[in-house]
């Protein structure tokens, strides 16, 4: 798996302003997200100080959005290490399959928004950074 940091990418999501909110749809097929979106998952109620992530994809491909509140993630690919603060619902972080990552400095309140190529699947994790980086020399 060859993909680097600089594969992942920071994407704009369209925004609708209203003096009474905004609102950002995502319809597949319209190329905002560079995949087919098969999976949506959330995560919230993160207690202070945690962290998530911590793991790699083989295959998976993500965007990532801080639906509220605001996270870091450090994308690696085992060369090189890259980290962006989410902290706007219509910015998405595009992590194609094989970057390790993790997530931290959540603030309170905070929801990470979490659309996927694929559904869930065990088969599909490396959860050692050890495992990662062989993989990677494959
Ligand atoms: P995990 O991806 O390890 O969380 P994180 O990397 O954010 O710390 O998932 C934690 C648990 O949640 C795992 O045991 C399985 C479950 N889970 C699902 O059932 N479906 C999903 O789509 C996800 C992402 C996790």
């Amino acid at each position: 798996m060859k993909s680097s940091v600089y594969d992942s990418s920071i994407i704009e999501l369209p925004k609708v302003h209203n003096v009474a909110g905004n609102i950002t749809a995502i319809n597949n097929g319209e190329g905002i997200v560079p995949f087919e979106v098969k999976r949506l998952y959330y995560l919230y109620d993160i207690p202070g100080g945690e962290s998530r992530g911590a793991h790699a994809h083989k295959k998976l491909e993500q965007l990532i959005i801080a639906a509220s509140g605001s996270f870091d993630i450090t994308l690696d690919d085992g060369l090189t290490r890259r980290t962006f603060q989410l902290s706007r619902p219509y910015y998405g972080l595009y992590m194609p399959a094989g970057l390790w990552r993790e997530l931290n400095n959540f603030s309170s309140g905070a929801i990470c928004l979490v659309m996927a190529s694929a559904k869930y699947s065990k088969k599909d994790y490396l959860r050692s950074y050890d495992s990662f980086l062989n993989y990677k020399k494959v």
